[in-house]
């Protein structure tokens, strides 16, 4: 089990909707100022890429660590890469506290999520744009978030692929039948005046990189983002 403090915990459990800056939007020569900037947000979201299950190299736990010593937030690792069971152990002494991986990229999905939560961490799976949630079906009680891509991942900056809302309705409506507490996330495309679509769709955790680091004033786009989650732009 998970021995996180009580402020990461109540972050993680905090009722939604929640914002989760992506750094791949911020200034890596300037990360610790960058996470500072985002500090009225509720999670870091670290994405992590492989170039090859997606075509962009990004961040490994070396940077993940480094923002988890500068950032109050809970650190919210997206693993982009193919057989991330190997990376488990090294993002969790990272000090991640969510750890997601893609069902696509995972064959044996159950025991990838049985090792997230033995190293203490949350455990989350992604989905592509294109895969069913059906693949959800024998895990779903065994997770702690379901992180829906809105966009192909590899990329922050794209527009939103809006075939994916009922799939978000589809996922919330399964999670509700089964009583359970399993938060939905959803990456990509997430901006002020579409993010209310998301909310509306049972999303709770909304994943925003260029919508917070392409903004001069972080906490006031931050502040915009909650704001329009829940009344609309
Ligand atoms: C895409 C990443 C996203 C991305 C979101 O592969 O998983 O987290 O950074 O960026 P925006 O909000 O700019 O679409
Ligand atoms: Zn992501």
């Amino acid at each position: 089990m998970n021995t996180f403090p009580d402020a990461i915990l109540n972050k993680l459990r905090a009722p939604g909707p929640l914002i989760a800056p992506s750094i791949l939007s911020a200034d890596f020569a300037a990360l610790g100022a960058e996470l500072r900037s985002v500090e009225s947000a509720d999670w870091v979201h670290v994405d992590v890429m492989d170039g090859r299950f997606v075509p962009n190299i990004t961040i490994g736990p070396l940077v993940a660590a480094a923002a988890a010593r500068v950032s109050p937030l809970p650190i919210d690792c997206h693993l982009m890469i193919v057989e991330p069971e190997r990376y488990v152990a090294e993002f969790a002494k990272a000090g991640a506290h969510l750890i997601t991986v893609h069902a696509e990229a995972s064959p044996h999905l159950d025991r990838t999520v049985a090792a997230v939560r033995e190293a203490g961490c949350w455990a989350g799976v992604s989905l592509n744009p294109h895969t069913h949630e059906s693949c959800l079906e024998y895990v779903l009680e065994r997770l702690d978030v379901v992180l829906l891509m809105t966009v192909n991942p590899g990329f922050g900056g794209q527009s939103l692929i809006d075939r994916v809302f009922p799939k978000v309705e589809r996922v919330r409506e399964r999670i509700e039948r089964r009583g359970l507490q399993t938060r939905v996330q959803v990456d990509g495309g997430v901006k002020a005046d579409n993010i209310r679509r998301f909310t509306d769709a049972g999303a709770d955790v909304m994943v925003a990189g260029s919508a917070v680091f392409g903004a001069p004033d972080r906490a006031a786009a931050i502040a915009a983002l909650r704001s329009a989650a829940l009344r609309g732009a």
